[in-house]
């Protein structure tokens, strides 16, 4: 194992705590997961992330340069404290860069989980060679990470690509914001999920879940789309529907030369991409239409871990507003 400099990146987005050791050229040495269990609440996170990184330090701590963590915002990647995310349950205002450098004593870095992810795939995977190339991400929560013209955009306060946050239909239903018609609400995996919840009776997304544990996730509409159900027909398509408007309406703004599409919905690609496509040729003007491509996440799980890790070595790239180039 080499012993340059090396960084832990740590992914708090998904179902699951995703940690990694990895060096400066983005090559994870070791990996870590375990499970998050949000509804212990922030202290119980926080003990299982100093496990974890403790792990992936073990023997090699003293040439550990820095630790980079990526969580569900909003949050403020300058102070380090996350506010209340809608999927991270019961945390309010945790300073966790501070409370995890207390523990490690080694420096950390906060970064929004999307953030991390787009700047992983745009540095490794699937976003390189774009200049201004936007990561959405579609599972329990939906988020955008904004590269552009090379540089991860935080905005003046650091919050900037809440996508699952712009409101796609006023009437729409509530969010876990608090707020109602966010994209998040109508064409999250938890929305997709709840949707088949709801289908008619008769629809095989109700006898794939009974096969399957039970309870419907948005893999069993998916399936069910497969198979050709008509309910789920419908629930995708408007899933994708919403997707297609949020995200047209950031090519609109930003004019990216990629979008990467990631997250756990996005493992049922087959289904998703040609319906986003022909979504978003539905409603992109002509010259942006011809000029984004629309493509999957090639680094899957690891894109968010080694988005955060390279926010240490990276620096110099990364330009965040207000802050020296
Ligand atoms: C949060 C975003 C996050 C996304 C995916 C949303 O609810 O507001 O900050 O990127 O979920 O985890």
């Amino acid at each position: 194992m080499t012993m340059k400099g090396l960084y832990v990146g740590i992914d708090l987005g998904g179902t699951k705590i995703a940690g990694a050791l990895v060096d400066r050229d983005g090559s994870i040495l070791r990996r870590i997961r375990l499970e998050t269990r949000v509804e212990q609440g922030p202290q119980a996170v926080i003990d299982r992330l100093v496990e974890s990184i403790d792990q992936l330090m073990d023997g090699v701590r003293s040439t550990v340069k820095g630790v980079g963590v990526a969580s569900p915002g909003p949050l403020d990647s300058r102070s380090g404290v996350v506010f209340s995310p809608p999927n991270l349950p019961g945390w309010v205002n945790v300073p966790l860069r501070q409370a995890l450098e207390d523990r490690l004593g080694i420096p950390v870095k906060l970064e929004n989980d999307a953030n991390a992810a787009a700047w992983g795939e745009y540095r490794f995977g699937a976003g390189q060679r774009k200049g201004t190339m936007i990561y959405l991400t579609v599972s329990t929560g939906v988020g955008s990470g904004l590269v552009l013209d090379g540089r991860l955009f935080r905005g003046e306060n650091t919050f900037a690509g809440e996508i699952g946050h712009t409101i796609v239909d006023p009437e729409g239903p509530p969010c876990g914001c608090g707020r109602q018609g966010c994209l998040e609400a109508l064409a999250s995996g938890t929305a997709i999920a709840k949707l088949g919840q709801t289908a008619d009776p008769s629809s095989s997304i109700h006898s794939l879940a009974a096969e399957d544990g039970g309870v419907v996730r948005a893999e069993h509409v998916f399936q069910a789309y497969r198979m050709g159900d008509a309910h789920a027909e419908n629930i995708i398509r408007q899933t994708v529907r919403y997707l297609a408007i949020g995200l047209s309406n950031l090519i609109h703004i930003f004019n990216p030369g990629k979008i990467v599409v990631g997250g756990g919905v996005s493992r049922a690609g087959d289904v998703l991409f040609p319906l986003l496509q022909e979504q978003l040729d539905r409603y992109l003007m002509a010259p942006f239409r011809e000029t984004c491509e629309v493509v999957p996440a090639a680094l899957g799980e690891d894109a968010g871990v080694l988005g955060a890790a390279a926010l240490w070595t990276d620096c110099g790239q990364q330009v965040v507003a207000g802050e020296p180039a």
